[in-house]
Formats: C-alpha cells, sequence, structure tokens
C-alpha cells in the first residue's frame, strides 16, 4: 500500500526506507537502515523533486501515482544525480512522456553517462535565482557545487519558505513514522548518525556547504527537506543549521579525547589504556577509545569530528605503518580534518616506522592536525620504566585541552 505523508498543505514526502541495506555506497554500515525522501508538490502545475534508490521503486511509484490520482506529472526536479536518488528518473519519463526534467548542464551529461534513455526533448536547464511558478507554490533554484557532486542545487519554494537541500542536512537511519527531528529524541537517536553521514559523505565539501549556508543567509526558511533522513522545520532549523556550520568548518562539537589504536597482540592497546587511565585520572571525561581493525572506520571518524584531540597508536608492519591505521589516517587527510590535536605512540620490536609513518600522513593535514607532546615510542610492551614518558604525554594532552576555549 502507499506510504505517504502530506508535510505542508500540498506538499507531500513520497519517499521510503530501506533497512535491509547492508552498506551505504556498499562501504558504510547502516545498522539502523538508510531513507530517501522524495517529494512531490500539488498545485496547479505538480513538480516532484528528485526521485529514490532503485531498493524502493516499487513502493515509490505507487506513492507518486497515489497522490497524483488522475493528473498528470508536470516537472521531475533533478536537485542531485547520484544514484541513490536517480534511479527511478527513466521510468517517471516513461509514464509522463511530456513531463519537463528540471536540472543544469550537469545534470544531464551525469544522466546521460548512467542511463541509457534519450530525454534530451525534456531537458528545462535552469540557472542560478531562476523561478518557476506551479500555481501557488514558486521554486527558485539554487546550485549547491560539491555538497556532494558538482551538478547539485537546491530547490527553494518561496511561499512556505520549503528548502529541498538535496543530501544536505541528512543521516543515516530509517525514518520510523516519525519524519520530523522535532518529533524524535534527535540527540540521542540520530545526531551521531547525522554527523557519521556529513563527515564521511560530505566532510571533504566543508568549504562548498559554507558556500551555500551563507547564500542561504536572507532566505526565510520553514522546513528544510533532505534526501535522507529527518525533515527540520520551526524552531528546529537553527540546530541542524548550527551543527552543520561547526561541521563544514571542522571546528570540535566538544573538548574531549579520542583513542585510536591498531595493535596486532594486545601491548600498543595495553599502552593507551594506561594512557587514557592517566588522562582519566586529571579530569578527562567522556573519552572514546576504538579498535582500528575492529570498529568500522566511518565512526571512527564521526568520533573525530565531534572531539577537539586524538591518540593515534599504532605498531610498525612490514617496516611501515600497519596498514589499517594507515589507511585511516589517509582517508582523514582526504577529508580535509583540521583544527585538531594529536598525541602518538608507536610500537615496534625491530623496525620503528611506525611513528614515522604516522608523522608523515598527520603533518601532511595542511594546516589541519597539530601534534602535541613527544611521540612516544615502545619496544614491543610498556614497560614501567617508561611511565615518566607516558606521564609526559598525558600532561601534554590535558594542558592542551584546558588551553581550549570552550
Ligand atoms: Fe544520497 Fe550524494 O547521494
Amino acid at each position: 500500500m502507499h506510504c505517504v505523508h502530506e508535510i505542508s498543505p500540498n506538499i507531500y514526502w513520497v519517499g521510503g526506507n530501506d533497512r535491509r541495506l547492508e552498506r551505504f555506497e556498499n562501504m558504510f554500515p547502516l545498522p539502523n537502515g538508510v531513507s530517501y525522501n522524495s517529494y512531490l508538490i500539488m498545485d496547479e502545475k505538480t513538480a516532484l523533486i528528485d526521485t529514490v534508490d532503485e531498493a524502493i521503486s516499487a513502493l515509490y511509484l505507487e506513492n507518486v501515482t497515489h497522490v497524483l490520482g488522475s493528473r498528470k506529472l508536470d516537472y521531475l526536479v533533478i536537485n542531485h544525480m547520484e544514484p541513490d536518488h536517480c534511479a527511478n528518473i527513466e521510468e517517471i519519463v516513461r509514464r509522463f512522456p511530456e513531463i519537463q526534467v528540471i536540472g543544469n548542464p550537469k545534470t544531464f551529461q551525469y544522466f546521460r553517462q548512467y542511463y541509457s534513455l534519450d530525454m534530451s526533448s525534456n531537458y528545462l536547464e535552469v540557472n542560478e535565482g531562476q523561478e518557476i511558478s506551479l500555481g501557488e507554490h514558486t521554486l527558485r533554484f539554487y546550485m549547491a557545487p560539491m555538497v556532494h557532486w558538482p551538478e547539485v542545487m537546491f530547490t527553494y519554494e518561496i511561499s512556505k519558505g520549503v528548502l529541498f537541500a538535496a543530501d544536505a542536512f541528512g543521516s543515516f537511519g530509517a525514518i520510523s513514522g516519525n519524519l520530523f527531528a522535532d518529533e524524535v529524541e534527535f540527540d540521542n537517536v540520530f545526531l551521531d548518525e547525522a554527523r557519521r553521514y556529513y563527515s564521511n559523505i560530505v566532510g571533504r565539501y566543508g568549504s562548498q556547504v559554507q558556500a551555500i549556508l551563507k547564500k542561504l543567509a536572507g532566505a526565510e526558511i520553514n522546513m528544510l527537506c533532505s534526501l535522507h533522513g529527518l525533515i527540520w522545520r520551526g524552531d528546529k532549523i537553527p540546530y541542524i543549521l548550527d551543527k552543520y556550520d561547526k561541521w563544514s568548518r571542522y571546528l570540535p562539537e566538544k573538548k574531549g579525547v579520542v583513542l585510536i589504536y591498531a595493535s596486532m597482540y594486545g601491548n600498543t592497546e595495553n599502552a593507551m589504556n594506561a594512557l587514557a587511565i592517566k588522562l582519566s585520572k586529571r579530569g578527562v571525561k567522556d573519552m572514546r577509545m576504538y579498535d582500528v581493525s575492529k570498529t568500522h572506520p566511518s565512526y571512527i571518524i564521526s568520533d573525530i569530528w565531534k572531539y577537539s584531540h586524538m591518540v593515534i597508536g599504532s605498531p610498525t608492519y612490514n617496516m611501515h605503518l600497519y596498514f589499517v591505521m594507515d589507511s585511516l589516517l589517509r582517508e582523514l587527510a582526504v577529508l580535509g580534518i583540521k583544527n585538531r590535536k594529536a598525541a602518538l605512540i608507536g610500537n615496534h620490536t625491530w623496525s620503528s616506522s611506525a611513528i614515522k609513518g604516522m608523522l608523515e600522513i598527520v603533518e601532511g593535514m595542511k594546516g589541519g592536525v597539530e601534534v602535541i607532546g613527544t611521540p612516544l615510542d615502545i619496544r614491543s610492551t610498556l614497560k614501567p620504566e617508561r611511565e615518566p614518558e607516558l606521564d609526559e604525554l598525558a600532561d601534554a594532552i590535558y594542558a592542551s585541552l584546558i588551553e581550549l576555549e570552550d
């Protein structure tokens, strides 16, 4: 049966959820599923905003058909041309051959790269700020390149102040009936997944997120509709705008320490635990510790986005940095992490390369991550005679934490 929700008079959510998908983009675990949102505006003209992933096509097409009733679809707006939102474009155009498909030159270029249907006669190319009236509703288009792909645009419905924001303001996690962020315990249930989504999917494009936030500063926004996750409205909007502003400026949400280690036989892990206890005794609260070989990197990256400090511990492997740690640090560099402090612990038995490898990557994070304290290079196991060095490292981390403004 159809499953739709009128989110504002004559504006309908017609999306759906996938709780079976194991990994988003075949990479990021989805313990709570994911939603694919699409919206249908019913007016003198009808307009569908984006489509959904092929996994939920059957329900999606039923939803659209139900809301349309006997009417035809006049416009399809493509805010984002990534397949998790585009799998139904061909079917929609086949069902409504007169439809005008709204996008920009890159939208249509990517459509041709992915699909084979010639719909060039349906193209309606729009520019920055261009408006299209549907009757009572008017759509205005804002280009938002690299939030998260080059063709991305946002569609702003002027009469109600509804912003259709492509992937921005989205989250992992399926929707459980409550569509609006103010209807759930967002901080308990969705915030970590929203941050994991942002940091891993959009994290690299902080300056482009800042650019679109500035561009929209003057617009009255009453509702924020993402392609994934919950809808934001009313006085909840400043909350998510503030999170996005922080995340996209690479500013930590919280003073705190994430300890990340690789450990083959438990000895680097032991050093990290010993350091964590020393930090706790100095008053550091709410620490997080992860084994990079156990926890998916997307969760670790998300907490690095949240906290101000990290401790990175790793053994040498094959006379290089242990490659799981190497891969995590290189991804952090790709994502452009900034404004963080890091302390380092290396471990080796017969060839010391871990600290060199960590320093090379961390110092290459352009102006991003400052190394604090003296890196501690242990030999196989942490011996009691090296405890003073561990204390010095704990002191340096603590001093750096208390220096930081709240
Ligand atoms: Fe949900 Fe960038 O696609």
